[in-house]
């Protein structure tokens, strides 16, 4: 089976994007370690680890479905933070631009009738319900603390055990 011209050039827009991703979570991780916040800096290397995992999947697909890829420049990610919180609504704002990505892939698939693709991508966008999720629940955990640093040092503790588990029906 081979994709048309269009999905192969949105598969590979996609794989940039999650490669940007992996870089995006390196920089927020970095941000923590930095300040011995190893907790925190903790979830965002197990982010990092997802969005490779997210890469490497749709890669992989990629060439079973007889496309192929030229890894173009990647963008910088961004490395200007001002706050924990700040870090944390940064990477919200960064998945909501993921899932609006996989959204349009979706979109496409259906306009293409590329039923794999379809198929592909509905276990993407289950993960970015997750995701953002998680995400919006630690903003909202980090709104609760505010400035009491006990807490935010129970929190730090909380997402020290966070281990990277892709799902094995996958
Ligand atoms: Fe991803
Ligand atoms: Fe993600």
């Amino acid at each position: 089976m081979r994709i048309s011209e269009k999905m192969q050039l949105a598969l590979v827009e996609q794989i940039h994007l999650e490669l940007l991703s992996i870089n995006q979570y390196l920089v927020m991780a970095s941000y923590f370690l930095k300040d011995d916040l190893n907790g925190f800096a903790n979830f965002f290397m197990v982010q990092s680890q997802e969005e490779n995992f997210h890469a490497m999947k749709q890669f992989q697909y990629l060439h079973d479905v007889g496309g192929s890829i030229r890894i173009s420049q990647i963008p910088a990610p961004i490395s200007d933070f001002h706050s924990i919180k700040h870090v944390f609504e940064m990477s919200l704002l960064h998945e909501r631009k993921v899932t609006q990505a996989i959204s349009n892939i979706i979109k496409l698939s259906l306009e293409e009738q590329d039923y794999a693709t379809h198929t592909f991508f509905q276990w993407f966008i289950t993960e970015q319900v997750e995701e953002e999720a998680l995400v919006e629940n630690i903003i909202k955990k980090l709104d609760m603390i505010g400035d009491n640093s006990s807490a935010l040092y129970l929190l730090n503790d909380e997402l020290a055990k966070r281990t990277f588990n892709p799902n094995p029906t996958v």
